[in-house]
């Protein structure tokens, strides 16, 4: 299978990288900067998710049909009430949500993707409308709420694909800290499983596949 992975240079991106390379698949990672790793199966492109001319590009130069795109490439700005800024708030849209969806309806149109292919937005629990608290970033929890809209109305548009978005669980990562709960490799684990054995579209799931509340 041909996988594409947004933000693969680090954390999350990078762990699925490494594992789907030792599984013997082809994968394409979208990265800003450069791929720590080398590999027969993986093909290095360039891609800023928050420039729409950047993932034009990006989508262009894809040379396989893709079977599963995972929409990894994410910020966190750590802005709360009553200190949050315009600037965190839009650049967490561009990057969390407005990237994302460009990106698949580019590749649509590009043909990239098919019947078949599937798509994987990594979400966030911060992003659940139903199990809000006070305590979280709001550009953060605004934009991946608004991602998990763009799953719901993408997975109704693409009827002959899957969109689904996915927690990947609290990670140790630079976003997630060193006293996140769970590693880069199981959430990845997690989240191929997932994507490999997915029968259903328009669904929000953890890494484990438990169903959570939008
Ligand atoms: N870690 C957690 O606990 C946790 C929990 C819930 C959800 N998530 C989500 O999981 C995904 C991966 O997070 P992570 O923990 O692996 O974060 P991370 O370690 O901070 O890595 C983020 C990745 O996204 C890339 N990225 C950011 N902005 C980009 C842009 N404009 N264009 C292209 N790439 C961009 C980064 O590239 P650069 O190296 O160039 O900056 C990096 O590769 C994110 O969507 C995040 O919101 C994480």
């Amino acid at each position: 299978m041909h996988w594409v992975i947004t933000g693969a240079n680090r954390g999350i991106g990078l762990a699925l990288t490494r594992q789907l390379l030792s599984e013997g698949e082809n994968v394409t990672v979208g990265i800003r900067t450069s791929m720590p790793i080398e590999h027969q199966n993986l093909k290095v492109l360039r891609v800023d998710t928050s420039n729409i001319v950047s993932i034009e590009q990006f989508t262009s130069q894809i040379d396989k049909p893709v079977d599963v795109l995972i929409n990894n490439a994410g910020i966190l700005i750590e802005e709360r009430f009553p200190q949050v800024t315009e600037e965190g708030m839009l650049l967490s849209l561009k990057v969390n949500t407005i990237g994302p969806y460009m990106l698949v309806q580019t590749m649509y149109n590009m043909q990239r993707i098919r019947p078949g292919s599937k798509i994987i937005n990594i979400s966030s629990n911060l992003g659940s409308i139903a199990s809000t608290t006070s305590t979280s970033s709001v550009p953060y929890s605004v934009s991946k709420a608004a991602l998990n809209m763009v799953t719901n109305l993408l997975a109704h548009k693409l009827r002959d694909m899957y969109v689904i978005s996915v927690h990947p669980g609290w990670v140790k990562t630079d976003m997630g800290g060193r006293n996140a709960a769970v590693s880069p490799e199981e959430s990845a684990k997690g989240i191929i499983n997932i994507a490999r054995n997915l029968k259903v579209t328009g669904v929000f799931v953890d890494y484990k596949g438990n169903k959570l509340e939008w």
